[in-house]
């Protein structure tokens, strides 16, 4: 038997206004993508935003149905919308907020695992890293240089 450790790095900002100038701009822009979630089973209200190589920014919203699996995470409304429409752009950085309707989201909100392994194809894909901010409705803001980064382990193509 042999033992093997997974450790990650990640950076935790105290609040948006630590960040670069552009990651706040991105950040601002999921958090109005955050205000068309159309939640009404959840009551939890994602942001996502995506920050292109030709500056463009993309942005999705949570997206429900009453067949509840028939809805989707902001990210991957953001994501597939970026590979549908912008297939030769690469990926910079994305941003995530989000909040429930319910109590106030003080913590960062990471990205849920199917949408980990969403990201993580586009990030192999364009073989370069894509940097993922992520935070509640407001507070502290988490930086991973990569979606890697939290995601050991995941399911790769290689193996099909
Ligand atoms: N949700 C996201 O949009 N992203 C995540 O990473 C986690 C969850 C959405 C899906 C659903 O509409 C609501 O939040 C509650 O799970």
């Amino acid at each position: 038997m042999k033992e093997v450790k997974i450790e990650t790095t990640l950076e935790v900002y105290d609040s948006m206004t630590e960040l670069p100038k552009d990651v706040q701009q991105l950040m601002q822009s999921a958090i109005k993508a955050r205000e068309n979630a159309y939640s009404p089973y959840s009551k939890f209200n994602v942001g996502a935003a995506i920050l292109l190589d030709n500056e463009e920014i993309v942005s999705g919203s949570n997206q429900e149905n009453a067949s509840y699996p028939s809805g989707l995470c902001a990210e991957r409304t953001a994501i597939y919308y970026a590979g549908a429409n912008y297939p030769k752009s690469k990926m910079l950085k994305m941003a995530l907020t989000a909040s429930s309707q319910n109590q106030v989201t003080g913590k960062p909100i990471p990205p849920c695992g199917a949408c980990r392994q969403a990201i993580a194809e586009y990030e192999i894909k364009q073989d370069q890293p894509i940097e993922i901010y992520f935070m509640g409705a407001e507070g502290k803001v988490v930086k991973s240089e990569s979606l890697a980064n939290l995601l050991p382990l995941l399911f790769e193509s290689s193996v099909l």
